[in-house]
């Protein structure tokens, strides 16, 4: 892939084997990689960063500096080669869109964390929505059955048509082989509906607290996240009223997280059905609702899940997007699906299409063999959910979402004052070396998320480090 100058940007002629050695030395050969030292940088006076690689071809030096504000970079690479010493100059801006988007911030507590455990220290990680029991053997027979080649984009008739199965069965909606489309992971569903449904301009409505990759990917299409707020006191619930008051003629998409990541919160379906009720409006919008299900299974007695699309209003209008990572312990098995109207369901697979084709062809078998196993997952989906309920009763959902406001605005010898959620977490990480995900990750700066994804034992010892933390938290000015 070549990229090519930006004619406001680039000032200089390029010289033609200049560039070619060039760009041949930044992907380099493995001869030239293991031999030659990695790249080094450098602050220089001006303040500005120089990066410098060297190589047996020429040498090459990137420099970067603001230009203006901090928002525009623009950086000037100079290579110099023995053929010439003209300079080029290499334009490094990235795109608008891709710049007003942040990284997950769960996964960047997870690397923090991954990288303290690797440097020895005995972090607790309760940041990750990953339940901690084995996954299914199915993918080794598909292996060795030889089921590794390409699939249908949108996934074998198999597990598809044992999709709309459980779909039936357990969710009261119907569907057909062709309204489903497998993906790479629920997320991949998720995004790839807000790319194929929004225009540049259109808002997506996103009750608040939220999963941290919503707004983010609104941004990715060029739409614009529209928070709605819920209360604690309420649980976390979408206020229908606030959704009435907040809709434009620009608003294309609701969000709706059932049960909630973060909150663990679950929409009863009463609830659902005067959000429906409200939301009708936009049918005439045609605004379709993205219902994310992906913690289904993992609910415990007295909630009870209802499904969107299974409100006889929805259907049309609803897209359910759900996977096997939380349900079966698949995480990384990358397999979720999203169920809709044909017409949405084909254009999310236009995409998708053009972006990965079909999901792995072993994950596929190994997920259509879970659906086999019997309703909602049968006895290993039990057992799992089970030690849930135990864990979530010792720490008093999922991921609990505790308000942490009161520690804020205190301070310990030797640390910085924790003013938010992520000064915080980043105090018990330090401190108490138990890794949790900020609340203003998922829009509500007053909370920390605790996944208790860790056994009862690792539980009881991270909850002891965390009191033992908090205890040495002192006023900034004594009261
Ligand atoms: C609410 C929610 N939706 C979707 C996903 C993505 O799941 P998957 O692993 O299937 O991509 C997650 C993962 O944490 C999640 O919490």
């Amino acid at each position: 892939m070549a990229i090519f100058n930006h004619p406001k940007t680039s000032s200089h002629h390029i010289n033609k084997s200049t560039a070619a050695a060039a760009s041949y030395s930044l992907q380099g050969s493995s001869s030239i990689a293991s031999t030659q030292p990695p790249l080094k940088l450098q602050s220089v006076s001006n303040g500005s960063k120089s990066l410098s690689l060297s190589s047996q071809l020429q040498s090459f030096s990137v420099k970067s500096s603001c230009t203006r504000g901090t928002h525009l970079r623009r950086v000037s690479a100079a290579a110099s080669t023995d053929i010439s010493s003209d300079a080029i100059e290499v334009d490094i801006t990235l795109s608008p869109r891709v710049n007003s988007v942040k990284p997950s911030k769960t996964l960047t507590v997870i690397d923090q964390a991954i990288a303290l455990a690797e440097a020895g220290l005995p972090v607790i990680r309760l940041n990750a929505g990953e339940p901690d029991f084995d996954t299914p053997a199915a993918g080794i027979n598909a292996i060795r059955e030889g089921y590794t080649r390409y699939t249908p984009n949108a996934g074998t008739l198999e597990l598809r048509t044992a999709i709309c199965h459980k779909l039936k069965e357990e969710n009261g909606i119907s569907y057909t082989p062709d309204q489903i489309l497998v993906s790479n992971g629920a997320k991949q569903g998720i995004l790839q509906a807000v790319l194929a449904v929004c225009s540049p301009g259109d808002e997506v409505l996103i009750p608040a607290p939220f999963w941290v990759s919503y707004p983010e990917m609104a941004r990715l299409a060029d739409a614009n996240p529209a928070i709605l707020p819920t209360r604690i006191s309420e649980n976390f619930l979408l206020d229908p009223q606030l959704l009435e008051s907040k809709l434009t003629e620009k608003s294309r998409l609701l969000i709706l997280c059932s049960p909630c990541n973060p909150t663990g919160s679950v929409y009863p379906s009463k609830l659902l059905e005067q959000i429906a009720a409200r939301h009708c409006r936009l049918l005439v919008d045609f605004c379709p609702r993205l219902s994310d299900e992906n913690y289904e299974r993992i609910i415990y007695a007295l909630a009870t899940h209802t499904s969107f699309a299974s409100l006889s209003v929805m259907w049309d209008r609803t897209l359910t997007v759900n996977g096997f990572s939380k349900a079966f312990t698949m995480t990384g098995w990358r397999l979720g699906y999203l169920a809709g109207p044909k017409h949405f369901v084909a254009a999310c697979g236009k995409v998708q299409s053009q972006f990965t084709s079909g999901a792995s062809s072993i994950s596929q078998k190994a997920a259509a063999a879970t659906l086999e196993v019997g309703y909602a997952g049968g006895e290993a989906v039990s057992t799992m959910v089970k030690a849930f309920r135990e864990r979530r009763n010792f720490l008093g959902r999922f991921h609990l979402f505790l308000d942490f406001s009161s520690y804020y605005g205190l301070k310990v010898e030797g640390f910085a004052v924790t003013s938010g959620s992520e000064s915080s977490c980043q105090y018990l990480l330090d401190k108490a070396q138990v890794a949790l995900v900020p609340g203003d990750a998922f829009g509500d700066d007053s909370c920390i998320r605790i996944s208790y994804v860790e056994s009862l034992t690792t539980l009881q010892e991270a909850v002891e480090r965390i009191k033992e933390a908090l205890v040495s938290l002192k006023p900034t000015v004594p009261v």
